[in-house]
């Protein structure tokens, strides 16, 4: 392993401990411009946000909130489409000063995907990354095979995170998605890699102690200097 932080909180306080770690960063920077994801891992921390906002007294309404990924070829307003989720889960509790999806419903999607960036650019860039670990070590859309300069792009989704899909009640699930690349994760100053549960345990153990190589892209980030790695007991690495 190497020089990252890493955190492994007892399972009961986990929410509570990463809501608090993003409150700090609001009340240090209050237009921060962070990139939040979806699937399961996050959400009792967004339930626990605006009761950790509201009890510090910290606003998110001048910060920009950015979605990590987009599926492709689900209808605007479609239950399991990652804007809708985030929106949800997130945005309407915390109203942030703007929230950055992907406009794959006017757009193509490659297009999309550039009109994406140059917003994140005209806000300034990510100040913080917040990503959930794939049980393929996939990290956004970014699958195995990602090199670490790709690309915001299109991405042909891996089989197991189609199955995923099938629980967020697609079926069938999508092929393709839209992802914030592995070039812009790494861009950002700041990146939190959050893992929980026993069936993390594995992928987290050779994310953090396997070879740094695109097969397990989640390994890449083992090079950026802001990673903090924030796991329950549960996911806890094996030494
Ligand atoms: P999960 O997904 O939080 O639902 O486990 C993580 C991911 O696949 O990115």
């Amino acid at each position: 392993m190497t020089g990252h932080g890493l955190d492994v909180v007892p399972a009961a306080g986990w929410a509570d401990h990463v809501a608090g770690l993003l409150v700090d960063r609001l009340a240090a920077r209050p237009d921060l411009v962070v990139c939040l994801p979806t699937g399961s891992t996050p959400l009792p921390v967004y339930e626990r946000l605006p009761g950790a906002l509201a009890a510090r007294g910290v606003s998110a309404g001048r910060a920009t909130i950015v979605l990590l990924d987009e599926f492709l070829g689900l209808p605007a307003g479609h239950r399991a489409r990652c804007d809708v989720v985030l929106g949800r889960s997130v945005v309407d509790r915390v109203q942030p000063a703007r929230f950055i999806a992907f406009d794959v419903d006017a757009l193509e999607p490659a297009a999309a995907c550039a009109a994406f960036e140059a917003e994140v650019a005209a806000v300034g860039g990510l100040d913080l990354v917040v990503l959930g670990l794939g049980r393929n070590g996939h990290i956004g859309m970014n699958e195995p095979g990602s090199a670490p300069d790709a690309p915001t792009r299109v991405i042909e989704l891996a089989p197991s995170t189609r199955e995923a899909a099938i629980g967020y009640g697609v079926d069938p699930p999508p092929t393709h998605g839209v992802t914030l690349g592995m070039a812009g994760i790494l861009a950002a100053s700041e990146i939190w890699l959050l893992a929980t549960g026993t069936a993390k345990a594995g992928i987290l153990t050779l994310t953090l102690d396997g070879p740094v190589s695109p097969n397990v892209p989640a390994s890449v980030l083992r090079g950026h200097p802001g990673l903090r790695v924030i796991a329950d007991d549960a996911a806890r690495p094996s030494a």
